[in-house]
């Protein structure tokens, strides 16, 4: 069993700010970096440090050689990432003295996936893979239709949200919806996590639903069971990946025969230790480090 993720790769330009510019305001940023980054890339180094075997599949622009020979280090396929002359997908990030973040993401490269390329990559599934997608590439109906097509099961992280994907994106093929309450609001009308995810159990009844809360934990839903993960105690440096670290892990664990329940602690611990240092992959751990932590927390 493999999950192949067709998922973005950007370049994050993270500038450390004491606040968030406002409207109108020009600020000055104490200190800039560049990490590998992109949902996409995240999650996949986070299901590869996690123990799964994983496919990437996307596009990297001219200066996106970096991007693929992070995922090959951690032991990613990237047969399925190609070359373009574009420009890459990127990330303008603000992280404040809080170690809150906004982002800014071009999509470049990312948005230009062709359903021919969909196709392609689609041939390497065998039925009971998991095919993994975020909402920073285009054509994601059509990888959701010709995964499903294969026999594969579906996971979304519908991040960053849009309406283009809430009136457009096949949700009922879905088998495992990872998303946060401002994705589950926006896809319910609903605000209070626990009616989040009955009202997304109720018209998907045979999907899991993980919805993670932040600092407030995280609950898995599917017909059978609701779990509640409380967060684990964090030294919060940098939230960026926090959210793609607990989607790689929660899918390696549970793809990996792990209970729901088990499953959510590990990803929680992943994520707590995410937060504590800078940047987006460079902040994931590995299945050890996280074992070694989770007695502890
Ligand atoms: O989830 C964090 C990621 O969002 C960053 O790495 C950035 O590239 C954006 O995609």
């Amino acid at each position: 069993m493999k999950i192949l993720n067709f998922g973005s790769l950007n370049l994050d330009y993270v500038y450390s700010v004491d606040h968030f510019a406002a409207p109108g305001e020009t600020i000055k940023c104490a200190d800039l970096k560049t990490f590998c980054g992109g949902k996409g890339l995240n999650q996949s180094i986070a299901l590869a440090r996690a123990g799964a075997a994983v496919f990437h599949a996307g596009f990297i622009g001219a200066n996106g050689a970096v991007l693929k020979n992070t995922l090959t280090a951690d032991g990613v396929d990237t047969s399925l990432v190609r070359d373009t002359d574009g420009p890459d997908g990127h990330a303008i990030i603000q992280v404040n003295s809080a170690g809150e973040n906004n982002i800014i993401v071009y999509g470049g490269a990312n948005r230009a996936l062709t359903p021919e390329f969909i196709n392609e990559a689609a041939d390497a599934l065998c039925e009971g893979d998991i095919v993994l997608m975020q909402n920073e590439t285009n054509l994601t109906d059509e990888i959701a239709r010709r995964g499903a097509e294969r026999g594969a099961k579906i996971a979304l992280n519908p991040s960053p949200i849009d309406s283009w994907l809430m009136e457009n994106f096949p949700f009922h093929l879905v088998s495992y919806f990872i998303l946060n309450e401002i994705e589950g609001a926006a896809l319910t009308k609903e605000t209070e996590p626990d009616r989040i995810t009955s009202r997304l159990l109720s018209r998907f009844p045979n999907a899991a639903i993980i919805l993670t809360l932040g600092e407030r934990g995280a609950i898995y839903r599917d017909k059978a069971q609701r779990v509640y993960q409380p967060a684990y105690p964090a030294r919060v440096v940098d939230t960026t990946a926090a959210g793609d670290t607990f989607a790689g892990f929660f899918l390696a664990c549970v793809s990996n025969g792990q209970t729901a329940a088990v499953s959510l602690s590990l990803a929680a611990a992943a994520a707590a230790m995410a937060v504590a240092l800078k940047g987006a992959a460079d902040s994931i751990p590995n299945i050890r480090a996280v074992l070694d932590e989770h007695w502890k927390l």
